[in-house]
């Protein structure tokens, strides 16, 4: 039996009541995204991804990632970053803003402009720098558990998630998300669920396993390699709703009516109006209608429809027509 830190109990504790969490999307998990997700979910839910080296100068443009909703709890606040000089003042911003429940740090963004700068999947490749980045973290963490998030390695030549891992728990770190897929490979192919089991297997501390899980048949597979619990991506972004649905054991495709869907999206723009400033949340939410309505009958020329409305009026009188033309027509986003 392992023996774990106060920190990464209540890190477990947190996760045996809500397995399952929202992942870190730059762009995407905004305070209005989450609030729209945490009608489903009541699991831990991240902010983007936010810039150490912009916290410290306590920049306005990385402030805003810090911004909340009014329900907003647990969340977690990821950070990136490749200076381990830095972490420390970072988290230390980070907690005069906002009481999360986590810290997180990623090491597993594959974009050009993150990998640049040394941080990201980048930093997969500098063991010794890990393990500062993480000494630097924890120093000012106090009571707030700190995790990592992590790709199988850079890649496939240079698979080093089990040392990472040990690095992590060594470091006092109090649970490691594994996406089950190597720099290299981005976003392509299968996750390597074996990893992920191994990974499982050996680790000290709680993993929590990431990669593709849409419906029940991924997130059972998923849950057979061992995994303490899962986080969810690119599955929430398309149905926020993903959370309840497999927590009620069903697919997410076709678990919203249309009634429900309808009334989604005019949730989504309501908070999208109240977390944005002037009239851009009308373009944020015509990107969140999209993805939300892929699947319904004739979506694509419904996605040209939605943006070619040029006020909210418009987009109103749209989707009034839409869903009055349609009546309990399952949604089934694969059918685009
Ligand atoms: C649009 C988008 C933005 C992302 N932004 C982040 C990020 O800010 N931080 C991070 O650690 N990973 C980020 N990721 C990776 C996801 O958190 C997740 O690890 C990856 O999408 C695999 O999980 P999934 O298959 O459930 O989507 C992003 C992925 C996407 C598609």
């Amino acid at each position: 039996m392992t023996e774990h830190s106060t920190l990464t109990n209540n890190y477990l504790e947190m996760l045996k009541n809500q397995p399952m969490f929202g992942a870190p999307l730059a762009g995407v998990s905004t305070p209005s995204f989450r609030k729209v997700v945490r009608l489903f979910s009541g699991g831990l839910l991240f902010t983007e991804m936010v810039s150490v080296e912009g916290l410290i100068r306590k920049g306005s443009g990385t402030m805003v990632f810090l911004r909340t909703n009014d329900c907003d709890m647990p969340l977690g606040v990821q950070l990136f970053g490749s200076r381990h000089e830095s972490y420390a003042d970072a988290v230390k911003v980070v907690l005069d803003t906002v009481t999360p429940a986590v810290i997180d740090i990623n090491m597993g963004c594959p974009v050009k402009k993150v990998i640049k700068t040394g941080s990201g999947a980048a930093m997969l490749r500098d063991e010794e720098n890990i393990e500062k980045v993480i000494r630097a973290a924890k120093s000012a963490c106090g009571d707030v558990p700190l995790s990592i998030k992590i790709r199988l390695g850079w890649d496939e030549a240079s698979i080093n998630y089990n040392e990472i891992i040990r690095i992590a728990y060594e470091e006092g770190a109090s649970a490691v998300t594994l996406h089950g897929r190597t720099k290299a490979e981005g976003f392509g192919g299968i996750v390597h669920y074996e990893m992920i089991a191994d990974a499982k297997s050996r680790a000290k501390l709680p993993i929590i396993g990431n990669g593709d899980i849409v419906d029940m048949e991924t997130y059972n597979n998923m849950l057979s390699t061992g995994v303490d619990g899962v986080m969810i991506g690119r599955g929430m972004m398309r149905q926020p709703w993903i959370f309840q649905a497999l927590a009620d054991g069903k697919d997410p495709d076709n678990y919203l009516d249309i009634s429900r869907l309808k009334e989604l999206i005019f949730t989504i723009m309501e908070y999208e109006m109240q977390n944005a400033r002037g009239n851009r949340y009308l373009d944020v939410s015509k990107k969140y209608i999209v993805w939300l309505m892929k699947g319904l009958p004739a979506a694509a020329s419904l996605r040209n429809s939605v943006y070619e409305c040029r006020d909210r009026q418009q987009l109103d009188d749209m989707l009034e027509n839409y869903f009055s033309s349609i009546k309990d027509i399952p949604t089934d986003p694969s059918s685009e």
